[in-house]
């Protein structure tokens, strides 16, 4: 017998994410966003958001489906993120995943965005240790979570208490005069630049802040001290190096980032670490996993960049998980929980 094909629908921000996932086999991701009509306003949107979910969600089902050469007929469950995110543009996800389970007759499974973040790498490295350690790191989270079982046990070990280490770079890129979203941009800069040449603060890391926070994160500081640095440059009529700033910038979040998620392996005992989110796309941060998990003993696991950002593969592969492990499917009552935990 073939193994169940799995629809799932990702809305939770401004991409429109529809992925096909048959086991462990993703069979097609189509991804429709709305990232350049937000580019004017320096952030999403929410209700021009919701608007392109909108248009682009029929189109992206169709395209889905023939690229993987699959009939919607012959979807076995449907799969959908119910929260956390933008109320207005989870509900058309919600509200479209129910119209296909209804239509089609086919159970329905709400999952958890963080969780899909984490459940996406089976498709391209294959089934999950357990437990793994995850970092997840976007525009709206940066989480640390143990996860002994993706599909129902995932402990939150700690968050950013203020910024996401995402809105962070695209903020500072923003003071930089780099376009949004800024994380790519600085990366980019910051291959140009020296990252030692501004010692810029590392929330959370000593004393009692580490004491009380762990494997919490803190950006605002950081955000703040480079705004400073910037302006007092400008005030004394000097040019801003903003490969420098990028560079020095980038460096304190990856160093903090990595920092705490290795120690969360070593104080936890285990032995995988995966990092996922649209940030996990730096290429500084990439390296300097791979450095201090080598000295640590851990395996990384980082999925490609296409699969970190917010795509549809993610969600059907949280929901092939789930209809493997015979998780119970949600009702058809299912909310969007916009601020739902793990
Ligand atoms: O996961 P994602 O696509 O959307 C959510 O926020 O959920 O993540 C987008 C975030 C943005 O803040 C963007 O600036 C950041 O990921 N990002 C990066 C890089 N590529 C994307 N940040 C740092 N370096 C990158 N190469
Ligand atoms: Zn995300």
């Amino acid at each position: 017998m073939t193994e169940p094909l799995v629809l799932g629908i990702e809305t939770s921000c401004d991409e429109t994410g529809v992925g096909l996932v048959r086991g462990g086999t993703l069979l097609f991701d189509a991804i429709a966003s709305s990232v350049d009509e937000h580019a004017r306003f320096g952030g999403v949107v929410p209700e021009v958001a919701s608007r392109a979910h909108l248009e682009a969600m029929v189109p992206t089902i169709e395209r889905a489906c023939r690229e993987a050469g699959v009939r919607l007929q012959d979807v076995d469950a449907v799969a959908v993120t119910a929260g956390p995110g933008l109320a207005g543009a989870l509900l058309v996800g919600v509200a479209a995943a129910k119209a296909l389970a209804v239509a089609l007759d086919r159970p329905i499974y709400g999952v958890n965005h963080l969780a899909a973040h984490v459940a996406v790498d089976v498709v391209e490295h294959g089934p999950l240790p357990e437990p793994t350690m995850g970092l997840l790191v976007s525009g709206g989270h940066s989480n640390l979570l143990l996860v002994p079982d993706v599909t129902h046990d995932i402990r939150s070990l700690g968050a950013t208490i203020d910024d996401a280490a995402g809105e962070a770079f695209d903020k500072v890129a923003r003071l930089l005069g780099l376009p949004f979203p800024g994380g790519p941009h600085i990366d980019r800069a910051a291959r140009e630049g020296d990252q030692v040449a501004i010692d810029f603060p590392r929330g959370l890391t000593s004393g009692r802040d580490l004491q009380r926070h762990r494997f919490d994160y803190s950006f605002s500081g950081l955000k703040t001290a480079v705004a400073r640095w910037v302006q007092a440059r400008e005030q004394a009529g000097e040019p801003v190096p903003v490969a420098d700033v990028a560079a020095s910038f980038q460096e304190a979040v990856v160093d903090v980032l990595t920092r705490k998620a290795v120690l969360a392996c070593t104080e936890h005992g285990v032995d995988d670490l995966l990092i996922g989110g649209g940030v996990a796309a730096n290429s500084r941060l990439r390296a300097l996993a791979q450095e201090r998990c080598d000295a640590a003993g851990i395996r990384l696991r980082v999925p490609r960049p296409g699969l970190c950002t917010d795509n549809g593969a993610m969600v059907a592969a949280l929901g092939a998980q789930m209809v493997q492990r015979g998780r119970t499917p949600s009702d058809l009552d299912l909310p969007a929980d916009s601020s739902q935990p793990v």
